[in-house]
């Protein structure tokens, strides 16, 4: 192997992409954002007009879903059969969405076979909410980064906002704590912190002293 597999768990709005991006960067390792990969089937499943609720027609258009990483100006966008689709993935509609496809078992298949074949070689960060329990159980390293419901409620409004998007800091939380609840309950891979992962809380810290944190404990595992 070229490197180690890092993983990184947690729910939504703890920090990890900004974090997972930083520390791709300074280890020079290939960032694979596996949330930007059922985010964009959900994109397709929209564009089908399809309801999430209809288990085979979902499936079909995942299965007919050509996904891939292409790297733009040093920063890695996602497509979605040829088309740069990675703005389009994040309104809040299509995480609600996200949330509802990937609890499905075969869905999380395709996937799951998919991020294991661009993980194998190493030199990869992955970050998610089942690369150390399912994906890759035996990572190098793991950290489950978390954050109050409050904190990562608020910093997603923010990114919303600075967006210029409409958007309520309210409502925004409480997307938040549905989207973890989701995640947390499903049967299928559900979100939940390895036994041998680091438990990160980034609530108070900045993410440079979540990254250097980390940086320390990758390096003294190489
Ligand atoms: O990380 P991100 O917020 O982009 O993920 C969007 C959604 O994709 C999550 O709420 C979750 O439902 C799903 N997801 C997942 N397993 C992963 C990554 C994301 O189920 N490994």
């Amino acid at each position: 192997r070229n490197g180690l597999i890092v993983a990184i768990d947690g729910p939504s709005g703890a920090g990890k992409s900004t974090i997972t991006r930083q520390l791709a960067s300074i280890l020079s390792y290939i960032y694979i954002d596996t949330g930007a990969m059922y985010r964009a089937l959900a994109l397709a499943v929209s564009r089908a007009g399809v309801s999430a609720d209809a288990d085979q027609q979902v499936l079909e258009i995942c299965r007919q879903s050509e996904l891939a990483f292409v790297r733009e100006n040093g920063v890695s966008r996602i497509t979605l059969n040829g088309e740069d689709v990675a703005d389009l993935i994040r309104s809040p509609e299509i995480s609600l969405l996200t949330s509802r496809i990937a609890c499905k078992k075969a869905v999380r298949e395709l996937l799951l076979v998919k991020q294991r074949e661009m993980g194998k070689g190493g030199g990869v960060i992955l970050e998610g909410r089942d690369i150390g329990t399912v994906v890759f159980p035996d990572a190098d390293v793991k950290f489950f980064l978390s954050a109050s419901a409050e904190e990562r409620g608020r910093r997603r409004y923010l990114e919303l906002k600075a967006k210029g998007e409409a958007v309520d800091l309210d409502q925004t939380v409480a997307e938040v704590i549905a989207r973890d609840l989701q995640d947390e309950n499903r049967d299928h891979a559900p979100l939940r912190q390895a036994e041998d992962a680091i438990a990160v809380d980034s609530t108070s810290l900045s993410i440079g002293e979540v990254v250097d944190g980390m940086v320390q404990v990758i390096e003294d595992r190489l």
